[in-house]
């Protein structure tokens, strides 16, 4: 069977319903203990064979900018082409590459939109020169991309260790509504991690959240939902500190920020439907730069 000339895939996003940061390595990164959820929102992503030189991938960035308004970076800083090129040498492939995405997922957002792209374009260059590489490869290739492309090459659900590249996958999960509130400034994941203090967490709670999850118990998962980085995050970017607190002061506690923020996620957005459109309502009005995705 010949391979396709172009591929579509899907790039969905992902929210952390539970991050630990549990120690620091030699090599800069952290050690953590996340849980990882995928969610309906996604980046559009289409992969061509295009005349040009070899190894070169292009890439065309239609839709959303960055959550600042700053524009999706359309050379090696992408995450997409940075995949795409990473595949290619792997497989010591020739080919000329020109990617096409339809970004909905805003940047430096904590739904890990640019790993999602990365992922989306691992899995539509390994169909698109059918090279036939397993999704345990793509993981393992993917790590170079960053810390959260090896758990969005698959999606689902999963407990990330390491630097989030050693999974567990938690099968079984029914399907959850989530709020998410997003404030109109991005944070950069490397500065949030970098302001990360000791003492550290023993990923205490972990448990507590798969169980809430693998239940389909909303309430519970918005109690049980924490993130070691939303006081390194709210340190970096104050702006994160009002929009908790007015996240919170509608919603109540079960508000939770996703990775390294901005975005904010409210498990239980339908448990109750008149509070909580009420809320959200509040929530759009006393806040500018909010929008609610469920
Ligand atoms: O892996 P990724 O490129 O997404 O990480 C961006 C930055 O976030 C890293 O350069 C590092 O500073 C920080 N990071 C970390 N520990 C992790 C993941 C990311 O310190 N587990």
């Amino acid at each position: 069977m010949s391979a396709p000339a172009v591929v579509r895939e899907s790039c969905r996003a992902k929210i952390n319903l539970f991050l630990d940061v549990v120690g620091k390595r030699k090599d800069g990164y952290h050690e953590l203990v996340t849980v990882f959820h995928e969610i309906e929102l996604a980046d559009d992503l289409e992969a061509r064979l295009v005349p040009g030189r070899p190894g070169e991938v292009t890439i065309e960035v239609l839709g959303r900018c960055g959550s600042d308004g700053a524009p999706v970076p359309v050379d090696d800083r992408n995450l997409a082409v940075r995949a795409a090129k990473v595949l290619l040498r792997e497989a010591g492939s020739s080919a000329s590459i020109a990617l096409r995405l339809v970004k909905r997922v805003p940047a430096g957002s904590g739904l890990g939109g640019g790993s999602a792209d990365a992922a989306g374009a691992l899995r539509a260059v390994n169909r698109l020169l059918g090279l036939g590489a397993s999704l345990d490869a793509l993981e393992r290739l993917a790590l170079d991309v960053g810390s959260d492309v090896p758990f969005l090459v698959r999606g689902g659900t999963a407990v990330g260790r390491g630097r989030g590249e050693i999974l567990e996958r938690i099968d079984g999960v029914p399907k959850m509504p989530f709020g998410l509130l997003h404030p109109s400034f991005a944070i950069s994941t490397a500065e949030a991690y970098a302001a990360v203090v000791p003492p550290y967490g023993e990923g205490e709670g972990v448990d507590a959240v798969v169980a809430a999850l693998v239940a389909g118990d909303a309430r519970r998962l918005g109690v049980a939902c924490r993130n070691a980085l939303e006081v390194p995050a709210a340190r970096v970017e104050p702006r994160l500190a009002a929009a908790l607190a007015a996240a919170r002061g509608a919603c109540g506690p079960v508000v939770h920020m996703s990775g390294s923020g901005s975005t904010l996620f409210v498990p239980d957005v339908f448990a109750d439907i008149r509070t909580e459109f009420t809320a959200a309502q509040k929530l759009c009005r006393d806040f500018r730069g909010f929008t609610l995705w469920c």
